[in-house]
């Protein structure tokens, strides 16, 4: 089962899709986590990517495609996976299309207006990488490992902006396709985040046919 989870910045793709691969045991992709460990090594792609993610910009195709073909080799892979945040666009839909095949797209909507207070009050844990709202946090430590919690470099208001410029012109007519394909399903992301799980896997229910 392969699955794409689609939704603008702060729409929980994250947060989704790690609870989804849990459940039915696939592989998480995530581009973005891949891009920020590529940073934090400090590798020639890292440095890259560095500067457009911090403009809240895509990072060159090429460049993200290299880290996913990398992590699709993995043995993990084989059972299926929710890729989460790529394809972002017309061109990337393409490039996946010759490689993969993709049972279900799930787009998570939500309003902008909800988004901007999601992603300034995002706290991730330093060792764990797991992600919290700070509306949620009694102290500033992450409470499954006590690891010290951070803020993204790109969840500031100027670059929020951007990357939401960024997906209504990019990823909303790529949107599209996935309807025309006929395996678009829309889940409402303004909810809690159990009510957006179970719109979630019903959806991915409907294409199930493994
Ligand atoms: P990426 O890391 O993918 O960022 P994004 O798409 O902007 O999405 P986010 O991770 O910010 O949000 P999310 O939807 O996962 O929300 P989350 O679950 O964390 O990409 C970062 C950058 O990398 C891009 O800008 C680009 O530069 C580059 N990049 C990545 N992929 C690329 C590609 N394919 N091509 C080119 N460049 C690429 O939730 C957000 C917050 O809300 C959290 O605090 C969470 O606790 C809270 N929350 C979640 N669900 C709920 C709920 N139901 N109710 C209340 N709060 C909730
Ligand atoms: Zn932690």
């Amino acid at each position: 089962m392969n699955v794409v989870l689609l939704g603008a910045p702060g729409s929980g793709k994250g947060t989704q899709a790690a609870l989804v691969c849990k459940n039915l045991h696939l592989a998480h992709i995530s581009t973005g986590d891949l891009l920020r460990q590529a940073v934090k090594q400090g590798t020639e792609l890292g440095l890259q990517a560095k500067e457009y993610m911090n403009k809240g910009a895509f990072v060159p195709m090429e460049l993200v495609l290299k880290l996913l073909e990398e992590r699709l080799k993995q043995p993990d892979c084989k059972k299926g996976f929710v890729l989460d945040g790529f394809p972002r666009n017309k061109e990337q839909l393409e490039a996946i299309s010759k490689k993969i095949k993709t049972d279900v797209a799930v787009l998570i909507q939500i309003e902008d207006s909800a988004l901007e207070a999601r992603l300034t009050g995002r706290r991730v844990c330093t060792s764990c990488g797991e992600t919290y709202h700070i509306s949620h946090l009694v102290t500033e430590r992450c409470p499954k490992c006590g690891g010290a919690l951070m803020i993204r470099s790109d969840d500031n208001v100027q670059t929020i902006r951007n990357r939401l410029q960024v997906f209504h012109k990019e990823t909303q007519p790529m949107i599209e396709e996935y309807k025309t394909m006929g395996i678009l399903e829309v889940v409402e992301g303004d909810a809690d985040m159990l009510t957006v799980y179970q719109g979630i896997m019903e959806a991915i229910k409907k294409h199930d046919n493994h």
